[in-house]
């Protein structure tokens, strides 16, 4: 049975405690949040104990820690859990510096502690698949890559203040997948972006309509669309094109039945966000975590994964600043 405490009971640590709660080989020992409320009702659903983020890291009797708290928190956070040689399962991004996350990568490996950065949409099932079929040999030669990834609606203004910007906070995500489908590092980045959906995400320095094109030392081609705003709810699609064929992975819709009419087809609406879309890739990147640390094996993505999705997020913010296709790393 793994012993796990969690830190941060906001969104995602909800998310992580019920996907912790329904598993048999492993439980929440104790949650603690900067909110007493927070925890005291994640505590109450979970069955654990509310403590201390200090007490929690301290514990023997945990043998792992969940970060699920704000970004700008992580850094300290990692260092601590580290020292007290438990594994840690992140979430995303680490950091919002890449030197900091090498410093990271550094205690990490000094204590030898398993790290999972939660990349979950690795552990979608239909994104999992198309990456399963790349690797084996369906399409043959990956030619170009196409990532759609827009929200139904931007965060709170607040949010986006301390979020690091749309490519360290939003297209993280397809930036690590574009890794896991491409198979092989992005060397160059061109980026752009403007300010379609609300001015006062502009007055906040950061935009909220971009896409970026990554080219890798093969030639391979990836292009990542993202928004702030989908009238018409949380898109999320991947199309891989290859020398054999193309695989394609479209939006979970909230059920599969189709209307048609005199005025033509008709679907239901996308998922409605990210909790529900990746409800199932949550459950698995947990079960993943445990199984991993449970048998000694090194969890998957790891620091080192977060630490490339950054050196892109990086690349793509100064080639959005300088106008020009920038080197990565
Ligand atoms: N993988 C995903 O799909 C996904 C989705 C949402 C958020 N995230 C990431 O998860 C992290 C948290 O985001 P969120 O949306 O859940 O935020 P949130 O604000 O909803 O929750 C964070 C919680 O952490 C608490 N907290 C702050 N400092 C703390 C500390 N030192 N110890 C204990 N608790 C502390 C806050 O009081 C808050 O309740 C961020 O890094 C974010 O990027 C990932």
């Amino acid at each position: 049975m793994l012993r796990i405490g969690l830190l941060g009971c906001g969104r995602i640590g909800q998310v992580h405690a019920k996907a912790i709660n329904g598993r048999s080989d492993a439980t929440v020992v104790a949650v603690a949040d900067a909110i007493p409320e927070a925890a005291a009702a994640l505590a109450e659903q979970t069955g654990g104990r509310t403590a201390e983020t200090d007490a929690i890291i301290a514990d023997p009797a945990i043998d792992a820690v969940v970060i699920g708290t704000p970004t700008t928190t992580h850094y300290d956070l990692i260092h601590q859990t580290a020292k007290a040689g438990k594994a840690i399962f992140c979430e995303k991004p680490v950091d919002l510096s890449s030197a900091r996350i090498r410093d990271c990568i550094d205690v990490v490996e000094q204590h030898q502690v398993p790290f999972f950065v939660a990349f979950n949409r690795r552990f979608d099932p239909n994104f999992a698949t198309v990456e399963r079929r790349i690797r084996g040999g369906d399409i043959g030669q990956v030619e170009l890559i196409t990532i759609l990834s827009r929200d139904p609606s931007p965060p709170p203004i607040g949010y986006v203040k301390t979020s690091g910007g749309l490519f360290r906070d939003m297209m993280i995500h397809d930036f690590d997948m574009a890794r896991f489908l491409l198979g092989e590092e992005p060397v160059r980045v061109f980026a752009t972006g403007s300010v379609m959906v609300d001015p006062a995400i502009g007055d906040a320095g950061d935009v909220d309509t971009a896409a970026v094109i990554l080219t890798t030392k093969s030639g391979a081609i990836c292009q990542i669309s993202n928004s702030r705003r989908a009238t018409y709810g949380y898109d999320q699609r991947v199309e891989v094109h290859g020398s054999k064929g193309m695989l394609l992975a479209d939006n979970m819709l909230e059920n599969n039945v189709e209307f048609a009419g005199n005025a033509g087809f008709q679907t239901a609406p996308t998922m409605n966000f990210f909790l529900e879309r990746y409800e199932r890739a949550y459950a698995l990147e947990m079960a993943h975590f445990v199984e991993a640390v449970t048998t000694g094996t090194p969890p998957s993505p790891g620091i080192e994964d977060g630490y490339r999705a950054q050196l892109i997020a990086d690349a793509a913010a100064k080639s959005l600043a300088a106008g020009r296709p920038v080197e990565i790393g």
